[in-house]
C-alpha cells in the first residue's frame, strides 16, 4: 500500500575513452591544439549541464575545450530560481521549479558530488489540518486526514479499489523505459523523433493522460480525483490535455526533495566545476550567424561579436530573442507554453475555511489541490482551470517575520492563470486586503510580504509523437526540444549531457575523418509527421 503515499504527495508530485587531458600535452613534439571553442546560450538546467558534461567529456577525451555560457539574466538557473521572504537572504523559497525525486539521477548525483544539502519535502502541519485535500470549487473531494495509516488507507481502498496500486505499477513501468534514455545503447539519441520509438514509449505519448489510463483499466474516480489533481498542479493542464507520459512523471514522486537554499546551487556549482568554463551574466546573445567555415559568430548585448565551433541554445527559441542567420537546417516550431502566475505571499493567518465552504473552527488542508467539478469538462481547452480558478494553494513553509511577532508564519504559494489579486487573496484569508497590500504586501498586514511571477512555465504537453531536432544544423545544437516530452529540471539537465555527448563524439569523429552529420529525419527513416504534433490529437475519450 505505499502506492497510496505516493499519490498523495500533492503539490510536490514532479516528479517529474579514456585519454589525457590534451591541455599542455605533447608541448614539445607537436604544436598546441587550438582549444575546441563553444557557447552555450542560456544558464538555466540544460545549459548549466551541457557546460559540465562537455568540459567532463571533453578532458576524457583529450580535446581542449574553451566553453562560454551566456545568460541574459543577472542569475545563474533559469526556471529554477528562489527569491528571499520578507528580503531576508536566510528564507529563501522557490519561485521556479522547487521539487526533483530520487529517480532524477542528473541532480541527485550532482547534489551529491558537489555536498549540497537536500531538504525533503515536509510542509508544517497545523494541528488538525490535513496534509493535502483536493477541491473541486465547491467542496473536497478527498482530504487525507490525521486518522491512523491504516484507517485512511482502508477508506481510499474503499473509494479507489486498486486504482492506486495500479497506478503505482504503470508509472513504475513506464519511468524504467525512460530510464534507458541514460545509458548505452540508447544514449546519446540524436533526434527525439527516433528515442522515443525506439524506448517504446511512442504509444504513451500518442495519447491524453486519460486516454493511457483508460487503456490501463486505472478507474475514473482515482483519475479524476488524484491524478488530475496532480497534473494540475505540476503542469496547469488537465487529464483530456496532457499526454501520457507526463502524466505518469507527475505520479512519480518517490523521495521528493529540494536543495536547502535553493536548486539553483546545483547549476552554479556546475558552471563552477570547470576553469574551461566562463559564464557570462547579464549578456544576451542576439544574433548567432554561420560563417562560410562552419564557425558560428554571435553577438551579444553589449556589441561583442566573437566566433565558436559550435554553438549550444539552451532555451526555447521562441522567448529567446534571438535572430539566427541564415535560418538554419532545422528551424524549432513555435510551441504553445502555459502561461503561470505564481504568488507567493506570507501571513500570520490560515486559509479561511468559510472560503472552502468548511465550517468554522475546521482547518483547511496545507496543500490545496484542484480538480474539476463533476460535470464541468473543459476537454482540451488549454484554458482548463474551471470553478476552482486557481491551479492550488499551498503553504510551502513557516518562516519569521522579521518586522512581526516572534511566532512563525505561513508562507504561502499560488499557481493560477491569472495574477492572484486583493480580491482572491482577501476571499482566501478572508480578511479585508487592499489592492496596494496585494501588490506590495504590508509589514505587520495580514500579508507581511508578497512576491509575484509571471513565466512561460513548460508547454502544454499535448500528445505528440514528433520532435524539434536537437542538431538544428552543423555544430548548432539545441535542448529545449526535449520540454514536449518532458518538461522538468533533471529532463532539461539529460538534455544537456545528451548534447555533450554528441558534440565530443563529433569532434571525434572529424578528427578520425568521417563525415558526421546528425540530422535530418530521412536519415533516420522517419517520414516526418512534422506540423501534426502541435494539435491536441482530436480523438478524446
Ligand atoms: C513555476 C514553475 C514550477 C516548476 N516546477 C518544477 C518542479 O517542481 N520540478 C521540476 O523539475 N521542474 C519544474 N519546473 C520546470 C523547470 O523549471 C524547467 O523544466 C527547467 O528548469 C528548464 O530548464 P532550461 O535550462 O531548459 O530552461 P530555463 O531554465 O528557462 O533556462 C534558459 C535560460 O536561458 C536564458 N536566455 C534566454 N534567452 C537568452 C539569450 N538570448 N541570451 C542569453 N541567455 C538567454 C534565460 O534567461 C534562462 O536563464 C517548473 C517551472 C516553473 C516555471
Ligand atoms: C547584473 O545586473 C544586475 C542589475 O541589473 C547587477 O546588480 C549585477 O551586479 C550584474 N551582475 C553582473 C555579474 O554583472
Ligand atoms: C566573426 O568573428 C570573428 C572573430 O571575432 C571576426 O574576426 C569576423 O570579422 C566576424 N565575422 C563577421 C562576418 O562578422
Amino acid at each position: 500500500m505505499r502506492a497510496l503515499g505516493i499519490t498523495l504527495l500533492g503539490q510536490l508530485a514532479f516528479a517529474l575513452r579514456s585519454g589525457s587531458n590534451g591541455k599542455g600535452n605533447g608541448a614539445l613534439a607537436e604544436p598546441e591544439v587550438a582549444a575546441k571553442r563553444v557557447a552555450v546560450i542560456g544558464a538555466g538546467a540544460g545549459g548549466s549541464s551541457t557546460a559540465y558534461f562537455l568540459s567532463q567529456n571533453a578532458d576524457a577525451a583529450g580535446i581542449p575545450v574553451d566553453i562560454s555560457v551566456f545568460e541574459r539574466g543577472a542569475r545563474v538557473g533559469g526556471r529554477c530560481t528562489t527569491v528571499n521572504a520578507w528580503s531576508d537572504p536566510a528564507q529563501p523559497v522557490e519561485l521556479g521549479a522547487s521539487i526533483f525525486v530520487d529517480v532524477n539521477r542528473i541532480l541527485v548525483d550532482a547534489a551529491e558530488k558537489f555536498d549540497l544539502s537536500t531538504a525533503s519535502m515536509g510542509a508544517p502541519r497545523a494541528e488538525g489540518a490535513a496534509e493535502l485535500g483536493v477541491w473541486d470549487g465547491k467542496q473536497f473531494l478527498v482530504k487525507t486526514s490525521d486518522e491512523d495509516g491504516w484507517w485512511q488507507k482502508a477508506k481510499l481502498l474503499w473509494r479507489y479499489g486498486l486504482a492506486p496500486i495500479k497506478t503505482n505499477s504503470l508509472m513504475k513501468s513506464t519511468v524504467a523505459k525512460f530510464l534507458t534514455m541514460y545509458a548505452e545503447p540508447v544514449f546519446p539519441w540524436k533526434s527525439l523523433n527516433e528515442v522515443v520509438h525506439d524506448v517504446g514509449l511512442a504509444d504513451t505519448m500518442a495519447m491524453t493522460g486519460l486516454q493511457f489510463l483508460t487503456a490501463n483499466g486505472i478507474g475514473e474516480k482515482f483519475a479524476h480525483e488524484i491524478i488530475q489533481a496532480s497534473t494540475r498542479v505540476n503542469y496547469a493542464q488537465n487529464l483530456k490535455l496532457i499526454h501520457g507520459l507526463e502524466t505518469m512523471v507527475c505520479m512519480a514522486t518517490s523521495g521528493a526533495m529540494s536543495i536547502a537554499g535553493g536548486n539553483y546551487q546545483i547549476f552554479d556549482r556546475m558552471l563552477e566545476s570547470s576553469s574551461s568554463i566562463s559564464t557570462h551574466l547579464n549578456t544576451s546573445v542576439t544574433k548567432i550567424s554561420k560563417q562560410s567555415d562552419n564557425t558560428y559568430n554571435l553577438t551579444t548585448s553589449s556589441g561583442e561579436i566573437s566566433s565558436f565551433d559550435d554553438v549550444v541554445l539552451a532555451t526555447p527559441l521562441q522567448f529567446a530573442s534571438i535572430e539566427i542567420d541564415p535560418a538554419p537546417e532545422h528551424v524549432p516550431d513555435e510551441i504553445p507554453y502555459v502561461e503561470m502566475f505564481v504568488t507567493l505571499f506570507a501571513s500570520p493567518h490560515r486559509l479561511d475555511p468559510k472560503a472552502f465552504n468548511l465550517e468554522a473552527g475546521k482547518q483547511v488542508p496545507n496543500f490545496v489541490l484542484t480538480t474539476l467539478p463533476d460535470g464541468e469538462d473543459t476537454g482540451s481547452d488549454p484554458n482548463g482551470v474551471g470553478t476552482p480558478g486557481f491551479w492550488s494553494i499551498s503553504i510551502i513553509r513557516t518562516g519569521l517575520n522579521p518586522h512581526g511577532a516572534p511566532s512563525p508564519e505561513n508562507i504561502y504559494k499560488i499557481f493560477a492563470p491569472k495574477p492572484a489579486g486583493a480580491k482572491l487573496l482577501s476571499h482566501i484569508l478572508g480578511k479585508y486586503i487592499s489592492d496596494d497590500e496585494a501588490e506590495h504586501g504590508s509589514r505587520n498586514g495580514a500579508i507581511s510580504w508578497i512576491h509575484h511571477k509571471t513565466w512561460h512555465s513548460y508547454p502544454y504537453e499535448y500528445p505528440r509523437v514528433t520532435f524539434d531536432e536537437i542538431s538544428l544544423d552543423d555544430g548548432l545544437w539545441y535542448t529545449s526540444s526535449i520540454e514536449s516530452f518532458i518538461s522538468t529540471m533533471e529532463t532539461s539537465a539529460l538534455a544537456g549531457k545528451n548534447v555533450a555527448k554528441l558534440i565530443v563524439d563529433r569532434w571525434q569523429g572529424m578528427a578520425d575523418g568521417e563525415i558526421v552529420t546528425v540530422q535530418s529525419n530521412e536519415e533516420w527513416g522517419y517520414t516526418g509527421l512534422k506540423g501534426q504534433h502541435q494539435r491536441p490529437l482530436e480523438a478524446e475519450l
